[in-house]
Formats: C-alpha cells, sequence, structure tokens
C-alpha cells in the first residue's frame, strides 16, 4: 500500500469509529509531516483523496474539517430474513423479463450490471488483442485448449500470490467469464434435485445456473455490510443435505457486502467440518476502497474444497468474457465440463489478456479505477440523500460498484422500476435477487458510471417516485 494510501485509511477509520467527527478539524498538514515524518506531499495526497470521497473539506485558510458523514443521515439495512426453507426455483423467466429493459443504451442505466465502458483501457487491450492474432500460432488452436493458456494461467497464479495465496498453476481452468465458471463448478459438485446453499439477496444468475441445472436453493440471511451469517449457514448445514455452497465474500452482488477476512477464515473451517464445496464468486475483490485487498477462500487456507471463481469482466475487459476458476480437487472435472460444453475460451484474446497482465500495466489501471469508483459512490450517496426519503436505508460497500437501498415499506420497487423506465431510467428491482422474490420495496443502483446532470436528474426523479407511492 502507497503511504499517502494508509494514511488517508488510517484517517477513514478514525472518521467511521466516530473519533473524528463532523466539524472536526483534522491536524495541519506541517503537524502530521512532524509527527508521521513524512513529506507533505504525501499528507496532501491523502487529504485530497479523502476529500474526493467526500470525507472532509477543505475550508480556505483554516485548514481540513470532517464533512457530515455521507451515508450517516440514512440508517442500515438489517440482516435480510428470507422466508422458509429450500425451494425449487422458477425465476428465469421473470429475471429476463427485467434485464431485457435494461439494454436499452439510451435509458439512465442505474439497474446496469455494468460499469461505464469508458473507465476501461480498450485501446491498449485492442493493440494486445490485434498482436495476438497477428502472430497467432495455429498450434496454440491445440495447446491452449483447456485449461487454457499456459502464460494466462501463470500471470492468474502471480496474483493469487500477491494476495498471499499459492494456486497451483494445473488447478486453474480458464473460462468464457465467471458465469460459465459458476456453472461449470455447480454440475462438477451436484446434481439435479440437490440442494445447495445461497446469500440472500444473491446474484440473479446464480438462481438462474441453479433453475437450469434442476437444483433447489437455501437462501441464508445475510448482512447487506457483513455478508452471510455463519451461524444461519450453520443451521442450515446442520439440517439439510447442503451440497454446496455459492457465495460472495467480497462485496457480493447486490449488496456490496464484505465477509471479513476473520468471518471468512471461520466459514472456510465450518465448511470444512462439514465436508461442502464453497464456490466463490469473487468478481469485484479488486475493486476494494480500503487500503488493501480482502482475502478471497484461497488465500485463507489452502483448501481444495473451495472453488475459486472470478474474472476480468468488471475490472479490466468486460465483453471479452474471460475468466477462471482456481478449482482444487475437482480441475480435472471442470475442465472435462469445459472440453464437452463450449470446448475452448477464444485463444487470442487468452493471449492477449496474459501479455496485457504482464506489459500493460494493470496495477495502474486497478488504482485509477478504484479510486474513481469511490468517488462516484461518494457522489451516489450523497444524491440519494438529498432526494429519497429519510426512512430510506443504506448500507455503504467498501468497495465494487453497486448500492444496496431498502427503501419505505410501502413501495412497489416493480412498480418503481416501471415507472422509471417510462422516464427513461433503469434500476434493478429487489425481488430479481431473490428465489422467492422478496425484497419488494429494495433496489440496486450502480455508481459505475461516471457522475452526469443527466444521472443526477435520474436519481432526483427517482426520489420523487419513491416519494408518489408513499
Ligand atoms: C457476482 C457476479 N458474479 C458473476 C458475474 C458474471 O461475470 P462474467 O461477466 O465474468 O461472466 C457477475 C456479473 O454481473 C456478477 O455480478
Amino acid at each position: 500500500m502507497v503511504l499517502y494510501q494508509s494514511l488517508a485509511y488510517e484517517t477513514e477509520k478514525l472518521i467511521s469509529d466516530g473519533v473524528l467527527r463532523a466539524g472536526d478539524r483534522l491536524p495541519s498538514v506541517r503537524q502530521v509531516c512532524r509527527t508521521h515524518s513524512i513529506s507533505p506531499v504525501t499528507v496532501t495526497q491523502a487529504y485530497y483523496l479523502l476529500e474526493s470521497r467526500g470525507l472532509i473539506e477543505a475550508r480556505p485558510k483554516s485548514g481540513y474539517f470532517v464533512r457530515a458523514r455521507l451515508g450517516q443521515r440514512l440508517h442500515e439495512p438489517a440482516m435480510s430474513h428470507p422466508v422458509g426453507n429450500s425451494t425449487e426455483l422458477q425465476v428465469s423467466d421473470f429475471i429476463f423479463q427485467i434485464l431485457h429493459s435494461v439494454k436499452n443504451p439510451s435509458v439512465v442505466p442505474l439497474g446496469s450490471s455494468f460499469p461505464s465502458p469508458y473507465l476501461f483501457p480498450f485501446d491498449k487491450l485492442g493493440r494486445f488483442l490485434s498482436q495476438a492474432a497477428r502472430k497467432f500460432d495455429p498450434l496454440s488452436t491445440l495447446s491452449d485448449l483447456p485449461p487454457g493458456n499456459e502464460e494466462l494461467r501463470r500471470q492468474i497464479v502471480l496474483r493469487y500470490l500477491s494476495r498471499g495465496a499459492v494456486v497451483p498453476t494445473d488447478e486453474v481452468v480458464i473460462t468464457s467469464g465467471a458465469l460459465e465458471g459458476i456453472n461449470l463448478c455447480l454440475q462438477a459438485v451436484t446434481s439435479p434435485g440437490d440442494l445447495i446453499a445461497i446469500e440472500s439477496p444473491t446474484f440473479y444468475a446464480g438462481l438462474q445456473a441453479s433453475e437450469r441445472l434442476g437444483l433447489k436453493v437455501i437462501e441464508i440471511p445475510s448482512h447487506p455490510r457483513e455478508g452471510i451469517s455463519l451461524q444461519a449457514l450453520e443451521d442450515a448445514l446442520r439440517h439439510h443435505p447442503i451440497k454446496a455452497c455459492l457465495l460472495m465474500l467480497n462485496f457480493a452482488n447486490p449488496t456490496g457486502s464484505l465477509v471479513s477476512d476473520e468471518r471468512k477464515k471461520s466459514l472456510i473451517e465450518l465448511l470444512r467440518r462439514h465436508d461442502v464445496p464453497l464456490i466463490e464468486d469473487d468478481v469485484y475483490s479488486e475493486l476494494y476502497f480500503g487500503p488493501q485487498a480482502p482475502l478471497c477462500s484461497k488465500s485463507v487456507v489452502r483448501n481444495d474444497h473451495v472453488m475459486h471463481v472470478s474474472s476480468f469482466s468488471k475490472c479490466l475487459a468486460p465483453g471479452y468474457r474471460l475468466g477462471w476458476v482456481a478449482a482444487g480437487r475437482y480441475a480435472e472435472k471442470i475442465v472435462r465440463l469445459k472440453l464437452s460444453t463450449t470446448l475452448a475460451t477464444t485463444i487470442p484474446v487468452q493471449i492477449a489478456i496474459a501479455e496485457y497482465l504482464k506489459h500493460g500495466g494493470y496495477d495502474h489501471h486497478l488504482r485509477r479505477l478504484r479510486q474513481h469508483l469511490a468517488v462516484q459512490e461518494s457522489v451516489l450517496i450523497e444524491a440519494v440523500e438529498r432526494h429519497f426519503p429519510p426512512e430510506t436505508k443504506l448500507a455503504r460497500p467498501a468497495g465494487g460498484y453497486f448500492m444496496w437501498l431498502e427503501l419505505p415499506e410501502r413501495v412497489d420497487a416493480l412498480k418503481l422500476h416501471k415507472m422509471a423506465l417510462d422516464q427513461g431510467i433503469s434500476i434493478a428491482p429487489g425481488p430479481i435477487f431473490s428465489a422467492k422474490r422478496e425484497f419488494g420495496n429494495c433496489i440496486r443502483l450502480n455508481f459505475g458510471h461516471p457522475d452526469s446532470a443527466q444521472q443526477q436528474a435520474a436519481i432526483a426523479t427517482l426520489g420523487r417516485l419513491v416519494a408518489a407511492q408513499l
């Protein structure tokens, strides 16, 4: 972690712990230089970062002051309470109908699953891709069949290493995006009719994949900031024949929740005791706003019962459809499933991404992307606070680009979705994130698109539409 980031983080922690409160003056740049033995540039950079996140403000000739905290005016939603036990799924038609509306490019994409394409280095990626196509070795059509391009898998293993995880290269299987990875993992460890545990609310595509494979799900209560309840998961493991868990531990979709590293360790240990495989869907972990990346299941303990699924779709190359599974003991099975379904992931794309990871400046790109998203998060919170009713509940995510809002109980999110679309605005209504269409008064908003007058107006309109339902 760079010095200014750790100072910013330290100060942010003091603010979030309530040690520094709204209106308090921060130590002057000169004081911090003295107490921390660092340069004025470092302190200024840290203060600038905090300012861009809306946490502090500079007052002319007076110094820096803590701002009235964003996201503090609104309360946090409570732990979810999914109804009933296991359930068969019939959600796909309903989800497709809703998602169809999000595709229209003229709509303000607050309901989109993607961040703005302008945040990604497409020019540079394009150069690596055309180079890969020009230098394409015909023999690689065979050598890069699953598990996939050797150099790409080595680069992925190096990234695991930098997060404290030792993953053997031959356990990494390249897939066409994380979604294919999730499907393959589910197929590797379940049969139709089996029961899997998921968190509530959850990513709708996990529900759709489970439905397609004829699986039943049990939804486990989750907290919008802290993630899955381990107690509830333990109860479910004791009382139900759960064959696998499909979970998001870092910046979950839709809530943005983050399971702390300590709780991740307990979770892995719990699953080990019950001999249940974990499929960790971890596509957002590079998008952290704190000082360092959160751990993934592979960095917690060496456990070959864990399948870690990720991709470059959210942090580098949306549309390239490049993902992977670090599949532990299931690698061979996943390779066979992949060979018998989609055969291989497009080979020039694999080579291009491998070259980009080696020479393209990925970490630099990620740092900028994270900074953009952190600022946009603050902007969205401020707008929601200004325009939505004060009973609205919101949990500030520590990464990713989704924000989960619990609206007053009388608000119908599906109705809101239709009314908003009529005004050219998309939102993701809560019921698509639940097997039983719960979360009828919740919505997910995307802050992955740069702030604009159009977006500000859209949030004001949404606020009015919510108020009109009360
Ligand atoms: C939690 C989660 N997992 C997986 C995916 C799919 O990733 P990919 O585009 O790499 O298939 C998404 C995309 O929205 C997601 O939000």
